[in-house]
C-alpha cells in the first residue's frame, strides 16, 4: 500500500531529513585516510541520539550499526568495523537512516578519499548525475518507470551498469514502503506517483559488470567482478508541480 503524506507530515518528514543529511554532511567532514569504518559508525550514532533521534538501522532486521559503510567493490551493507581502516583512494559509501517524531528520513553519499582514480571520480560523478537525471522531470503524474529509465540511460551511456537485485523504496513511518523503486526501466510504466508520495530514490551504480555477490554476513553485497560501485540516495517527496528534496 502507498501512502500518501499530507502537508503536516512532509514537514515532519522534513525535520528528519534534515538530521540525515547534517549526519551525512558530518562524515563528510571528518572521513580521513587511517579512521575505520567504525569511527564512522560511531560519529553516527553520536550525533543522531544528541539530537533525540534514533539511527533507524539500527537493530533493523538484526543490523548491528547505524551507518552503512561500503567501500570500494562493496555495493552496500558494508557493516562498519574496526578492522577495516580506510585507504588512500578509496571510495566509501555512507548510507544513514534517521528516525525523529515517528518519520524516518533516508540518505547516502560516495565519498572520495584521497587520490582517487579517474574512474572511481567518473563513476562516483556519474551516480550522483543520475540521481539528478531521475528527479528532472519528476512530479504529480509521472510513471514510476520514469525514474529508472533516467537513472539506466544515464549510467549506460557513460559505460557503467545498474544494480539490479537492490532497489528504492517508499519511505514515511516505516524505512521500506510501497512502492518499490528501481534503477532500471522503461518510460511510461509503472504507477503514477502522486502529489503526497514520498520516495527514496538511490541509484546504486557499478563500473563493471550489474550483478553482485551476498556476502556471508547476510549482509554485505559485492560487485560480482569486484570492481568499484558508487551509491547516491536522497528521500524526496513529489509535489504538484515537482519534487523537494528531504535530505539535501
Ligand atoms: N538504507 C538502506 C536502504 O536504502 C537500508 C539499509 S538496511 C539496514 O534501503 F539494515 F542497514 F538498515
Ligand atoms: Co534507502
Amino acid at each position: 500500500m502507498i501512502t500518501i503524506k499530507t502537508d503536516a507530515e512532509i514537514a515532519l518528514m522534513r525535520e528528519s531529513g534534515r538530521l540525515t543529511k547534517e549526519v551525512l554532511d558530518l562524515i563528510g567532514s571528518k572521513i580521513r585516510v587511517g579512521m575505520t569504518t567504525k569511527d564512522l559508525d560511531k560519529i553516527a550514532y553520536e550525533y543522531i541520539t544528541s539530537c533525540g533521534a534514533y539511527p533507524s538501522f539500527l537493530g533493523y532486521s538484526g543490523y548491528p550499526a547505524s551507518i552503512c559503510a561500503s567501500v570500494d567493490d562493496m555495493v552496500v551493507h558494508g557493516i562498519p568495523s574496526e578492522e577495516q581502516v580506510i585507504k588512500d583512494g578509496q571510495i566509501v559509501s555512507i548510507d544513514v537512516g534517521v528516525e525523529y517524531n515517528g518519520w524516518q528520513g533516508d540518505a547516502a553519499r560516495t565519498f572520495m578519499v584521497g587520490n582517487v582514480s579517474e574512474e572511481k571520480k567518473k563513476l562516483v560523478n556519474v551516480t550522483k548525475e543520475c540521481f539528478f537525471k531521475a528527479i528532472e522531470n519528476l512530479k504529480d503524474g509521472t510513471p514510476l518507470g520514469d525514474i529508472g529509465y533516467a537513472v539506466q540511460t544515464h549510467a549506460e551511456a557513460n559505460g557503467f551498469s545498474v544494480v539490479r537485485a537492490l532497489v528504492g523504496h517508499g519511505i514515511g513511518t516505516e524505512m521500506h514502503e510501497d512502492p518499490n523503486v528501481p534503477n532500471y526501466g522503461k518510460k511510461g510504466t509503472g504507477i503514477r506517483l502522486k502529489k503526497g508520495m514520498v520516495i527514496a530514490i538511490e541509484p546504486m551504480i557499478n563500473a563493471g559488470v550489474y550483478q553482485v555477490d551476498f556476502m556471508a554476513d547476510g549482509w554485505g553485497v559485492r560487485t560480482r567482478d569486484r570492481k568499484p560501485s558508487a551509491h547516491y540516495e536522497n528521500t524526496v517527496a513529489i509535489t504538484e508541480n515537482g519534487v523537494e528534496i528531504l535530505t539535501l
